[in-house]
């Protein structure tokens, strides 16, 4: 495994290996990796030659009174990670060469990024879709790869690539959770132990929320409603943002009956950690 920094050299490496014929999977991340992210690379691995994962603290997608700094990391760790799941090269930037000092272009999916996640981290999405089209234009991969973790970045990513027929697949993978059903997230390790506890209530939430869809109540408030009383009673030390069922593709609410594969978002944040969890409803 090579663990690479500059996009030039990246960039040689990927033309050889395009003169061989090989499909590449590319799977972005900012590292601290946890099985979240292996779930990713392994799914890389069953279908692609050659597997390259981005380890990037992308500084313009976070806000100015955002975690930037306190972002967990640790490269070393991710590295080992990298090289038991077979991982054949690491991008690791540093944020200077990267972005160098003229930078001034941007990418923005207009609609999708203002909403839910967007009203409340303004510019965020921009400074994930930049990244993206710039990653997507380094490595030109045939496959890239996503968690359902972060569906609203999915659903933003997904616009980018069909708005500006990026040529490649998007694969969205399940989220992987803690045995106490807490979706795993780097900025876990943020949270105090009784904000962890606490924390579980989200994804008993959206549990809720979908049995109460398969019990045969449709009606999205009521859904909603539902799910919020969970985080209400077990997670009093969190604020939620929104409890919303939404359309998978537009992630437009849900105006009266929700159907399959519409979608249960959740965020709530303890402090300054935001925790997401989703499901897609199912009966
Ligand atoms: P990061 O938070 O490091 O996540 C990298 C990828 O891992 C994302 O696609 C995310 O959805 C996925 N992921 C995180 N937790 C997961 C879980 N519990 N189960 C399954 N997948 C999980 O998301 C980002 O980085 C950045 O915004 C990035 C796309 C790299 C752009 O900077």
């Amino acid at each position: 495994m090579l663990v690479i920094g500059e996009a030039t050299q990246l960039r040689e490496m990927i033309s050889y290996w395009r003169k061989e014929g090989d499909s590449i999977g590319l799977v972005p991340t900012m590292g601290f990796l946890h099985e979240g992210h292996l779930s990713l690379v392994s799914a890389a691995r069953k279908q692609n030659k050659k597997v390259i994962v981005s380890i990037f603290v992308n500084p313009l997608q976070f806000g100015p009174n955002e975690d930037f700094d306190t972002y967990p990391r640790n490269a070393e760790r991710d590295v080992e990670l990298l090289d038991k799941a077979g991982c054949d090269v690491i991008f690791m930037p540093d944020a200077r060469t990267f972005y160098g000092n003229s930078f001034q272009s941007h990418v923005e999916v207009e609609n999708l990024s203002k909403i839910l996640i967007g009203e409340f981290r303004p510019g965020h999405f921009r400074g994930v879709t930049t990244v993206c089209a710039k990653l997507f234009n380094i490595v030109m991969p045939d496959r890239v790869y996503f968690g359902q973790k972060d569906f609203q970045q999915v659903a933003v990513i997904r616009q980018m690539v069909h708005d500006l027929n990026f040529p490649l697949e998007i694969n969205m993978l399940p989220i992987v959770r803690e045995p106490s059903g807490l979706a795993m997230s780097s900025r876990n390790a943020l949270l105090t132990s009784e904000q962890k506890q606490q924390a579980t209530a989200l994804s008993a939430a959206v549990k809720t929320g979908n049995e109460t869809f398969e019990n045969g109540v449709h009606d999205a408030r009521l859904i909603e409603a539902a799910a919020r009383k969970v985080i209400e009673q077990h997670a009093p030390g969190f604020t939620i943002a929104y409890v919303v069922v939404v359309d998978a593709k537009t992630l437009s609410l849900v105006l009266d009956k929700a159907k399959d594969s519409d979608v249960l978002l959740v965020e709530a944040y303890a402090d300054k950690v935001r925790l997401y969890d989703n499901i897609v409803l199912s009966n």
